[in-house]
């Protein structure tokens, strides 16, 4: 399976080898590198200033949208714009409260402890954070049997970030803690075209302003997945053409990649195909579609669905997902009967501008 298609279950998302090196590399540093999501950098970087101009350590704050938008990067620029240290972990991999204790017991006042997938933390650990997001203490049972006693200890003042793909998986009273909540949108075009420039000059591969285009175009406004396809196609362009990425470079080396001119791929395809051809145009459980394709539910849940339901392809409705007839149109299947095209159908929206 595609690595970037994987949920993100292990602590560390990056992935492994020669592109975690370039990873690092292609990773903005400040909020002024940081290409797009302008409002949200509007109000992040208002935040941030206010925090320092108080001396304080900056209040709790939660990332939430579809996976590759770049919630762990931004983490990472805070903590560099804040000028302190970052501790990295994942709900999934805090298993024990003892655990969360030892990591808040070692934070220094005004440090960033990043959560990915905080939606993901074991509800004992919960129990611990709240206190500590709250009132920054920490409750902790001393001994065993009748000897034993709560004690409170004071943390210092600390910053929770944390991300998430699933937002309504979150608890209420978690969700409430975090004084700054950023919804991640998907990128524009125009947006994406300038991170696969910037990513180009970074990796030194040639590219002109059509080929870095086209990409874009097919990169489901996501910076990960343009990364991706800019490292891909450079390999085309290393092997088959002269090193340099211009349209037709980028035409070839994603029509052999099958990402069509929508930017789906094999695996959205399928789930289409599943819908449409199997299922009747739905509406089909998701569960029943993973199972029908041999997929993790998650995965079509966190990467294939919002940029489906995005395109105006996918409707999630009480008994589950419909095809569009949009959806029909682009893989080229005829509406079954009784199901026309409404004058009222909203058309395609590639990307929010
Ligand atoms: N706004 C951006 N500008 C440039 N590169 C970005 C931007 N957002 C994300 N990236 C790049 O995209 C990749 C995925 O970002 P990441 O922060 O890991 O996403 P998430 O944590 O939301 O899944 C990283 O390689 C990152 O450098
Ligand atoms: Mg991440």
């Amino acid at each position: 399976m595609d690595r970037d298609r994987e949920p993100q279950r292990h602590i560390s998302p990056s992935p492994r080898g020669d592109d975690r090196r370039v990873d690092g590399l292609l990773r903005p540093q400040h909020l002024a590198d940081f290409t797009g999501q302008e409002l949200l950098k509007t109000n992040l970087g208002i935040l941030i200033e206010a925090a320092k101009a108080r001396g304080e350590a900056l209040d709790h704050i939660l990332f939430h949208g579809p996976p590759g938008l770049g919630k762990t990067t931004l983490a990472h620029i805070v903590a560099n714009e804040m000028n302190v240290n970052i501790r990295i972990t994942a709900g999934p991999v805090i298993e024990r409260s003892g655990d969360l204790a030892a990591i808040l017991t070692n934070l220094r006042a005004g440090d960033i402890l990043f959560i990915d997938e905080v939606h993901r933390l074991g509800r004992a650990v919960e129990e611990i954070l709240y206190p500590a997001m709250e009132d920054f203490v920490l409750d902790l049972v001393v001994g065993k049997g009748p000897g034993a006693k709560n004690v409170r200890l004071k943390l210092p003042h600390f910053t929770v970030i944390g991300a998430t793909t699933r937002l309504a998986l979150l608890t209420a009273p978690l969700r409430a803690r975090f004084g700054a909540h950023y919804r991640m949108e998907f990128y524009s075009e125009k947006a994406i075209q300038s991170i696969v420039r910037r990513g180009a000059a970074i990796l030194e591969v040639p590219i002109d302003d059509e080929g870095a285009a086209e990409i874009a175009r097919r990169a489901r406004g996501t910076p990960r997945v343009s990364l991706r396809l800019l490292r891909r196609v450079r390999d085309f362009a290393q092997v088959r053409a002269e090193g340099a990425i211009d349209r037709q470079v980028a035409l070839e080396a994603l029509n052999l990649l099958e990402i069509d001119e929508l930017g789906l791929d094999n695996l959205d395809r399928r789930v289409l195909d599943a819908i449409i051809g199997k299922f009747g145009g739905g509406p089909v459980g998701l569960e029943t579609i993973a199972a029908s394709i041999s997929e993790e539910p998650d995965t079509i849940m966190d990467v294939v669905e919002p940029y489906l339901l995005q395109l105006g392809f996918l409707e999630r409705t009480a008994r589950g997902r419909v095809a569009t007839p949009h959806a029909y149109a682009h893989l080229g299947v005829p509406l079954p009967a009784g199901r026309e095209m409404a004058e009222s159908d909203p058309q395609p929206r590639l990307f929010d501008e």
